[in-house]
């Protein structure tokens, strides 16, 4: 398997903990259902970046689904988390969201699927802690305008979709700026019951 990603190596790192570019994103220790998600999602173009989906458009899905196994078991060190470059006001709301939501505006509090410590949960969500800031706010941005989309129900569409682009920012300069947690592990499936119902975690 080490042989079969070197393909993925110059984007994603030779452990799959990312590379020096500030887009490119970590694969390693991710749930391997989300992964093998993602890489589907790319192929049947859920997902959009022109050399992925051309480099798995032709595998089988159980090379795909292998490939993600392979990733998921890996566990280099998380990056240093980013310096953010918001004031305090901002950072606060970012927390304040991610931990909390905002009721008034049908925003959901993030931990409450990406759980308490943000690591995630087996088998399709994945932590938020490891991401770096262009990453992040891509991603929010893609579900807002829907070039991302997940199995329905589309849960994080749903959340996007009540994000402002001000949230976007303060979500993604508090989240990046986090320290790694002691045991970055995700939680098994059904540790905790998800606010609503997500299609790519069967609950
Ligand atoms: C040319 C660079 C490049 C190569 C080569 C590449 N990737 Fe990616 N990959 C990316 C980028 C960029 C993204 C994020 C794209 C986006 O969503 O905008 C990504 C996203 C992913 C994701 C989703 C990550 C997440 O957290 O959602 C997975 C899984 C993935 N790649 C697996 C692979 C595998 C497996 C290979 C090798 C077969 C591979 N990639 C090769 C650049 C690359
Ligand atoms: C109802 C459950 C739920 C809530 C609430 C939720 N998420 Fe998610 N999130 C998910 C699921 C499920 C996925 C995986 C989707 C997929 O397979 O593409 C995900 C994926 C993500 C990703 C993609 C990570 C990557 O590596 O590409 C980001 C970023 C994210 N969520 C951020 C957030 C933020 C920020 C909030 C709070 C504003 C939030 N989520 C609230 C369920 C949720």
């Amino acid at each position: 398997m080490a042989e079969r990603v070197l393909a993925c190596a110059p984007c994603h790192g030779a452990q799959g903990e990312g590379t020096r570019d500030p887009y490119f994103p970590r694969l390693a220790g991710k749930p391997a259902g989300y992964l093998a998600n993602q890489v589907i999602a790319f192929r049947n173009g859920r997902r959009h970046y022109p050399p992925m989906n051309y480099l798995l458009e032709f595998l089988p899905p159980d090379y795909l689904k292998e490939m993600a196994e392979y990733f998921a078991s890996l566990n280099p060190p998380l990056p240093p988390p980013a310096t953010p470059a918001v004031g305090e006001d901002v950072l606060n709301l970012g927390k304040t969201l991610v931990t909390q939501g905002d009721a008034a505006r049908n925003i959901p509090a993030c931990v409450s699927c990406h759980g308490p410590s943000l690591t995630g949960m087996e088998p399709g969500i994945p932590g938020l802690l490891g991401l770096r800031p262009n990453y992040i706010s891509a991603q929010l941005g893609a579900w807002r305008y829907g070039t991302r989309t997940a199995l329905a129900p589309d849960c994080m569409q749903i959340v996007a979709g009540h994000l402002t682009e001000a949230d976007v920012t303060a979500i993604t300069a508090w989240l990046s700026s986090r320290p790694a947690p002691e045991n970055r592990r995700s939680v098994p499936k059904g540790t905790y019951a998800l606010p609503f119902a997500c299609g790519s975690q069967p609950q």
